[in-house]
Order: structure tokens, then C-alpha cells, then sequence
């Protein structure tokens, strides 16, 4: 089968997801959309950015070149869906991946591990797994370092995973750096004004994939989605409004930014594979953002440590990170003080829509 040849019918999203989570024999990837490629193709066209909204060095606070080099896709058939190739200048990648690994899995944020395990004991994920991921492989089975184990991040609005709803007293600061950057592509891709609320991390091994599902738990849903990528490349399917819609696939690479706006924003999606690079390197390796280059970036908060980048380098070889940023509530918005029958209802629909949301990327044994 083509992934190309499902025709529209009964969950043909759930088909194409099949297809290409196959792992015997894998899947024939000749139809998935590669934007990074630039190829010609009749279903890509340009995005038109707001070149005036951030300016250069606006830009490069956060890490990202100047707007007017970000290659910016849109694609047809998918209102409100902006591609943004890797706008990140080059040596910022490391930082974004640092954060990620080290900064956003500390207290006061939420991770899958707090679900099992005593704060004291997921206080420091990244020091308590310095060792354990940067010993050279010792041919035996080492248990898994928290950092293997971790699956999820909330950050700002935490997400409860059983009610599918973000609740008011359950808020902690988003990260000042990752606000900055999702008000800048927001601004860029045409809306001022983004206000990052609420933020999920993704922790991809090479066999994890992520549901197909809606991001409906926001109230306002007129505010785009943000989702970044970095490390191993994945394919991300993109669908309709219905399961019934064949989905559109898409290679995401490191640093690659998506936006999810308009229709798009409550489009059904999944990742269904990681596709590792060749001996686990990434598309950021691959062009050329090596450790020298790391450890001399300036733009960010400072100089990425050697033991630091060397430890996140070993992470990706064989991960891939995604962050997502939502705005939940619109301006002058509040969360219902209890929830009418109504609420309850959506709530409850929302559930069942992500319900295989975390079958793989959140694993049985965290
Ligand atoms: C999500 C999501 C996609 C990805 O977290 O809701 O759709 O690329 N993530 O991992
Ligand atoms: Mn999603």
C-alpha cells in the first residue's frame, strides 16, 4: 500500500498512521512532504510573514535568524498551517535542547515521573542522570537514567492528563525564554498579541510515536498552536476535522517550528515514527552546529557548558524533543468557576478525542 492510495473512508487517518508506524517492512516514505527540501511541489506554498513585526535582533534574543530568511511554508487544503523550516540560527539549536533537558523538567513544573515518584526524588532529573547517560556502554543493561525515563513536561497552565482540561490553580511561571520565543514566531506568522500559557514537552525515544488527536483543551481556540522540534526527525500526519480525512504527511527536523492556526488549529495529527538519522546524528549535525560552534553562542542566556552539550548530544542521538505552547484562555478570558453540563460534555469529548495521546510516548514503565 501507498500511503497515497487510502482513499477517503472509514478512519483512513488511522490507516496512514499504521503505515508508516510500521516496522517490518518499513514503510515506503517517497510520498512524505520534506519542506527543508524545497521541493517543487503543487500542494507547498510560500507564507507570507509579517516582516515588520520583530525586528533582527528582537529576533536573535530568542535564537531565530531574521524573519526575512525564515523559509515559511503553508500547504494546500490546510488553512492556517504554517511551516517554518528551521529559523534558528545556527549554533542556537543547543541551547533550546538544554533548556528542554535540563531547566524545564525542574520544580515547580510537572512531569510524567512526579506521577509515580516523590519530589525529592525528581528534584534534580538532569544531575541524577549525568552519569548514568554519559558512562561509555559497558555491554551490560544499566537501569535507566530519569532522563531515558522522562516522557512529558507541563509548563505555566498544567495539563491534567485524567480531566483533559488545564485548571486555574494549578499554574506555575512559563518559562520567560520560551514565552519570548512563541511571541516572536506568533508575531512573525501574523499574530500579535500571543500571549504562551501553557506548555507541553514531548520526550521521543526512537520507538515512541504520539496518538492521533485534537488540541481542543484550550478555551480559546481562535489563538494559534505553537509546536517546536529538535533532535531526531519524526513524521507528522496531518489530517481534517473528521478521521475520515487522509491525512498529509511530513517530515519534521530539528528546529523545525509549526503553527497551527485557523482551521488547522483543531486539525486531527499524530507523529506516528521517529526517524533516526544515520548513527543517530541529527539534521543539526548534519549541518555542521557542532560543539565549537555551541560553546561560542552568545545570543542566548550565556555559553552552553561542554559537560552540558556533551550530555544533551548523547540524548538526541537517539530522541527527538517537541514543545508545544498554547494560549488557553482568550483576552479577558477566566476559567469557569465549576463546570456547567456543557463544559462537562466538551470536556469529556476532548478526552475521548486524545484519549491515545500518550499510548507510546508516555511508556508503561514511568
Ligand atoms: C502535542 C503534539 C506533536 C509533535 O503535543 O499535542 O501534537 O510533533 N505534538 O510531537
Ligand atoms: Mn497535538
Amino acid at each position: 500500500m501507498a500511503a497515497s492510495s487510502v482513499v477517503r473512508g472509514e478512519d483512513a487517518f488511522k490507516k496512514v498512521f499504521k503505515f508508516y508506524k510500521r516496522k517490518s517492512p518499513p514503510p515506503d516514505f517517497s510520498d512524505v512532504t520534506d519542506f527543508s527540501k524545497g521541493l517543487p511541489s503543487d500542494k507547498i506554498v510560500p507564507a507570507v510573514l509579517d516582516l515588520s513585526a520583530v525586528s533582527d535582533s528582537e529576533a536573535a534574543r530568542a535564537g531565530l535568524q531574521p524573519v526575512k530568511s525564515w523559509r515559511a511554508f503553508g500547504l494546500q487544503g490546510y488553512p492556517g498551517f504554517i511551516f517554518i523550516s528551521n529559523p534558528f540560527l545556527r549554533g542556537s539549536q543547543p541551547f533550546w535542547i538544554r533548556q528542554c533537558l535540563k531547566t524545564y523538567p525542574q520544580k515547580p513544573n510537572v512531569c510524567n515521573l512526579d506521577m509515580h515518584m516523590s519530589l525529592s526524588d525528581t528534584q534534580d532529573i538532569w544531575g541524577q542522570s549525568v552519569h548514568g547517560l554519559s558512562s561509555s556502554p559497558s555491554g551490560k543493561r544499566e537501569p535507566k537514567t530519569l532522563l531515558e525515563r522522562l516522557r512529558w513536561v507541563t509548563l505555566g497552565y498544567h495539563y491534567n492528563w485524567d480531566t483533559k482540561t488545564y485548571s486555574a490553580n494549578h499554574h506555575t511561571p512559563l518559562p520567560a525564554d520560551l514565552h519570548l520565543l512563541s511571541v516572536q514566531i506568533t508575531a512573525a506568522c501574523g499574530f500579535p498579541g500571543f500571549s504562551a500559557q501553557a506548555g507541553i514537552l514531548n520526550y521521543y525515544r526512537h520507538d515512541s510515536s504520539l496518538g492521533i488527536h485534537v488540541d481542543e483543551s484550550e478555551l480559546d481556540h481562535s489563538r494559534p498552536l505553537l509546536s517546536f522540534s529538535f533532535g531526531q526527525s519524526a513524521i507528522f500526519l496531518l489530517g481534517g476535522v473528521r478521521r475520515e480525512d487522509p491525512p498529509t504527511a511530513m517530515y519534521m527536523h530539528s528546529g523545525d517550528v509549526m503553527v497551527m492556526s485557523g482551521q488547522s488549529r483543531l486539525f486531527y495529527h499524530a507523529v506516528p515514527r521517529i526517524i533516526p538519522g544515520p548513527q543517530g546524528q541529527t539534521a543539526l549535525e548534519m549541518e555542521g552546529c557542532c560543539m565549537a560552534f555551541s560553546s561560542q553562542d552568545s545570543t542566548l542566556g550565556g555559553v552552553l557548558s561542554e559537560e552540558d552539550w556533551v550530555l544533551c548530544t548523547r540524548y538526541i542521538q537517539s530522541s527527538r524533543l517537541n514543545v508545544t505552547v498554547r494560549q488557553v484562555l482568550g483576552p479577558g478570558q477566566r476559567f469557569p468557576e465549576t463546570p456547567s453540563p456543557r463544559q462537562k460534555t466538551d470536556a469529556s469529548q476532548a478526552g475521548e478525542r486524545r484519549s491515545r495521546r500518550c499510548d507510546s510516548v508516555e511508556t508503561s514503565e514511568t
